[in-house]
């Protein structure tokens, strides 16, 4: 059973899939578009862009989440669910980096992607439990760095 409406889950790989051709791989040769839903019902799409110094690259899910909170009135934005998919089809969870951006936005967020089994959905709580989160941190002792 799904955990997002069908209307939902389909609109999401449908636009996933959509902005896959305008990843920018020549390096890797692996397209990667991704979609997130806001819990305002707003869909943003992104692509990796890949950069000739390799280690410049950006994920599909950070470069959708960006372009979210660009779009968003300030600190509004909350994750309902982000989409991973490649051109590839093959098995594709996000990467480290990626889980920790997408946490700053919702703990609940469900996040969909191609796994050994086909497509899952898991939060980004059970993708990267604990996570680093800012509120964590004693502001009097960062205060005093
Ligand atoms: N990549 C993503 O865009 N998202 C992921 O979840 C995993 C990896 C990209 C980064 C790089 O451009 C290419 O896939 C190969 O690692």
């Amino acid at each position: 059973m799904s955990k997002l409406a069908t209307k939902d889950y389909d609109l999401l790989l449908q636009s996933a899939r959509d902005i896959l051709r305008h990843a920018h791989a020549p390096y890797s040769g692996f397209k990667v578009g991704a979609a997130i839903l806001t819990h305002e019902g707003k869909i943003f799409t992104g692509c990796n862009v890949e950069n000739a110094s390799y280690g410049l690259t950006i994920c599909a899910e950070r470069s959708a989440i960006f372009t979210a909170v660009a779009n968003s009135e300030g600190g509004k934005l909350a994750l309902r669910a982000v989409a991973v998919v490649n051109e590839k089809e093959v098995p594709c969870p996000p990467c480290g980096a990626c889980r920790q951006v997408i946490s700053e936005f919702g703990m609940d967020t469900i996040v969909l992607f191609k796994s050994e089994a086909g497509y899952q959905e898991l939060t980004i709580s059970d993708l990267l439990p604990s996570s680093f989160q800012f509120t964590r941190v004693d502001s009097n002792a960062l205060a005093k760095t």
